[in-house]
């Protein structure tokens, strides 16, 4: 086999073979095929597409290329859950002990932040104590044990997603249907999922800027996981404004316990309910939709998701007491209100710019060698469709400096994410649409 054919072939746009594909990916990993080729047989997907069959093959062949974990020594379907980033977006503190309290056994393992988005690892921790990496052993007994447990990616997964994935970023190649449902899936694929639960980011601040796209792409991942065994269903939500209320890591370990209390902000609430009733249906312990969800609504009410958050800090040698006195968490020391200039209503909330902005306060990294502050980030108080008036704070920095240069240069940026308009502005919806192995449905 020669790779120079398998590129001409899909320049040329016809379907490669399983044998094609796995030449390419195991030969592009080892170093065998070089950059330029790999570049080439890219741009060739980018325009030619590809089938759902290939696509499934390039997933497995890229789930193949490196460690793959086996979660079979842990009773029941294991369930992951995964989001294609987004700001603000907190909600696998909550999912992981909420979907473990209704019995979905969650062996999760998660990546830091970079750039506008933050990393579940990093909001872990920000408590006090929490060690995010554990051995393969350790991570398997505490899912056994306690139900559920959130680690850093560790080992050696994925690594031609890793390797293609740098070449796609400078050959403007990233944004293609098949190769972003590939590199996502075979992720999910080699870290022992046996079913998986998408949350497809649309929007301003997503990868995926309409419906329309955000549908295609939930589609092509649905499918894969119908051609490898792996149950999936994706659910599109908006991500034309963060999602609740705080950016930045203590601040949102802050706002996922008020959630896991039942006291959350609206919007985070409903993702959390929806997504652990449908890892729930896939986990086997429950049968419909409403009844998965009136499920995970008790547990809320009852404490028992709650309490399975505190065990998770327990038995990765965090501080527990943060859950009932958040206070304990990191502050920052100076909070410095963002103040409307008109009467009117909230219009639009640019989360990528404010995802920027709070990266600048110290809540992200721009390169990964950087390190971050916990502390440090923003507190909305105001969602698109509020009314606001004129003085009144949209939103709160919560900053380590107070020098007045910086305090106004990022006043004046996190201001200029925020659209106010002087005609009410209808609420977005969250859920916009819901993609099974039954088909798309559409939500109005
Ligand atoms: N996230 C991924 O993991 N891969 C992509 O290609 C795009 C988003």
């Amino acid at each position: 086999m020669r790779t120079v054919d398998i590129i001409q072939k899909k320049r040329d746009g016809h379907e490669l073979s399983g044998e094609e594909i796995d030449f390419l990916i195991q030969g592009f990993s080892r170093g065998d095929i070089p950059d330029y080729q790999m570049s080439a047989w890219a741009m060739a997907v980018y325009f030619r597409g590809m089938t759902a069959r290939e696509t499934a093959d390039l997933t497995m062949a890229m789930a193949r290329s490196g460690d793959q974990i086996d979660l079979a020594s842990i009773p029941g379907i294991k369930v992951d859950k995964h989001s294609t980033g987004g700001v603000g977006d907190k909600a696998t503190l909550v999912l992981g002990p909420l979907a473990a309290s209704l019995g979905v056994p969650v062996a999760k393992m998660s990546g830091r932040g970079l750039g506008h988005t933050g990393g579940t690892i990093d909001k872990l921790e920000s408590i006090e104590g929490f060690a995010v990496e554990r051995t393969k052993e350790q991570f398997m007994r505490q899912v056994r044990d306690i139900g559920v447990a959130v680690i850093s990616q560790s080992g050696n997964i994925t690594p031609a997603d890793k390797k293609l994935y740098a070449l796609r970023d400078v050959t403007a190649t990233v944004n293609s249907i098949p190769l972003i449902a590939s590199s996502i899936m075979s992720k999910k694929i080699a870290s022992g999922a046996d079913a998986i639960c998408l949350d497809v980011k649309t929007g301003s601040g997503a990868f995926m800027k309409t419906l329309d796209e955000s549908i295609a792409l939930a589609q092509a991942m649905v499918d894969i996981g119908e051609q490898v065994g792996r149950e999936t269903v994706a659910v599109i939500t908006n991500m034309d404004e963060p999602l609740g209320f705080a950016i930045g890591n203590a601040l949102e370990v802050r706002e996922a316990i008020r959630t896991l209390k039942g006291e959350g902000p609206g919007d985070l609430q409903e993702l959390c309910i929806f997504f652990a009733a449908y890892m729930a249906l896939l986990g086997g312990r429950a049968v419909a939709l409403p009844e998965a969800k009136e499920q995970a609504e008790q547990a809320i009410r009852d404490g028992r998701a709650l309490n399975k958050l505190k065990q998770l800090i327990q038995a990765q040698n965090g501080n527990p007491l943060v859950v009932d006195e958040p206070d304990l968490l990191p502050s920052a020391p100076y909070v410095v209100p963002v103040q409307s200039g008109i009467t009117g209503y909230v219009a639009a909330i640019d989360a990528e710019s404010l995802g920027v902005t709070a990266m600048m306060l110290g809540a992200g990294r721009a390169t990964k060698e950087d390190s971050i502050d916990a502390s440090v980030g923003i507190v909305l108080s105001k969602k698109v469709g509020d009314p606001v008036k004129e003085g009144e704070p949209l939103m709160e920095l919560h900053m380590n400096r107070n020098d007045e240069a910086f305090v106004q240069e990022m006043v004046r940026r996190a201001a200029r994410a925020v659209v106010l308009s002087v005609q009410p502005v209808e609420k977005p919806r969250l859920i916009q649409a819901v993609v099974t192995k039954h088909g798309i449905e559409r939500i109005s």
